[in-house]
């Protein structure tokens, strides 16, 4: 039972075998790969966007960090919300990627940053001249940190704040395939069409072994992202072992395929905990994270069962957490810690 993360569980056969059929022989190193070009040439048809570069990392860290340093100047502010993973989970990365642009942090409820909140924060950010830092851009998270999901129009209505200030616009997916199919946007509603100019695609929350792909719907900021990226020492040089996994995670819908699972998993785990009196959610359930509280007593019944989960700081006497599902969860799972919890 391990609801710690998503990227607790392993790899699917599928990912596996491309990685064997890739090691056969020969191929460029660097991104050169043959494979690159057919990941490319599907990213662009996926989003209906055929100007759209595309550059593989290892780590969505890298792939937030590499996109926003390429979007802000050193001395630009970076909205984004206050518990964004660049804000809490990435040991300054955005900030030293960027030569030190300023995250600016935004409060709104359920993890999602509000219109009026926005609005408020670059009317105060930017308006002292050369003494503060400038408006530099603004960073949205879906599936967003507490589990909860943005739609295109609420993009969409946040870009255009962000962009009436001239600012570029990211969007941190490392979920982006469970957002998709919670929401039941098109991959473009979600992004260029929405406003956003720069995405961190992940892949390895959802199944892969280690890759995430920034895609610049502006190929202007290419060249600049390739070097960053070398500079930064994430430019893979058995590449191919990186596109290998993109190409099978895109093949026959795989990747909405895993997040459709994860979801349903999500999802009933998130019923169950709502159907017992002793426990409540924390957040709606949107997608594949699940936060709730319940009375003392449950996370040791839950420990000594051998569920794996993470505990949150215990709120009003009662014991908070926060759990996930993944690919690879199965109802079995769900259902033991469900009866674990219940006592
Ligand atoms: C919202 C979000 N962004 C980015 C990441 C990428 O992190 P990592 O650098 O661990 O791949 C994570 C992983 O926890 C995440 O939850």
């Amino acid at each position: 039972m391990f609801f710690a993360s998503d990227n607790t569980s392993g790899v699917p056969s599928e990912i596996m075998a491309a990685l064997a059929r890739a090691n056969e022989g020969y191929a460029r190193s660097y991104g050169n790969d043959d494979i690159m070009a057919r990941v490319t040439a599907r990213l662009r048809t996926i989003f209906d966007a055929p100007e759209a570069v595309v550059h593989l990392a290892a780590t969505g860290t890298a792939a937030n960090a590499l996109a926003l340093a390429s979007l802000t100047p050193p001395w630009g502010a970076i909205f984004c919300h206050r518990h964004a993973h660049i804000a809490e989970d990435e040991c300054g990365a955005p900030e030293f990627f960027s030569n030190g642009a300023k995250l600016t942090l935004i409060d709104g409820p359920h993890g999602k940053i509000t219109p009026a909140a926005l609005t408020e924060a670059l009317a105060t950010t930017g308006a002292s001249g050369v003494h503060g830092v400038q408006r530099g851009a603004l960073s949205l998270t879906n599936v967003t940190e507490a589990g909860t999901t943005y739609t295109p129009a609420e993009i969409a209505a946040l870009t255009a704040i962000a962009k009436s200030h001239n600012l570029p616009c990211h969007l941190d997916g490392a979920r982006f395939a469970n957002a998709l199919v919670a929401t039941g946007a098109s991959p473009a509603e979600m992004t260029w069409k929405s406003g956003i100019d720069a995405l961190s695609f992940g892949g390895t929350k959802n199944g892969l072994l280690g890759v995430e792909a920034v895609i610049l719907f502006d190929p202007a900021k290419s060249w600049e992202l390739e070097l960053r990226r070398k500079r930064g020492g994430h430019l893979f040089s058995k590449h191919r072992f990186l596109s290998a996994q993109m190409e099978a995670y895109l093949t026959d819908d795989l990747w909405l395929r895993l997040a459709t699972h994860a979801n349903r998993m999500g999802q009933r785990l998130s019923s169950g905990i709502a159907a017992m009196n002793s426990a409540a959610l924390t957040h709606p359930t949107q997608a594949n994270m699940v936060f709730a509280n319940w009375e003392q007593g449950g996370h040791a019944r839950l420990r000594s069962g051998g569920a794996i989960y993470y505990d949150l700081r215990p709120k009003d006497g009662r014991e908070t957490a926060r759990m996930v599902a993944s690919w690879n969860t199965t109802d079995d799972h769900v259902d033991r810690f469900l009866s674990l919890l219940k006592g």
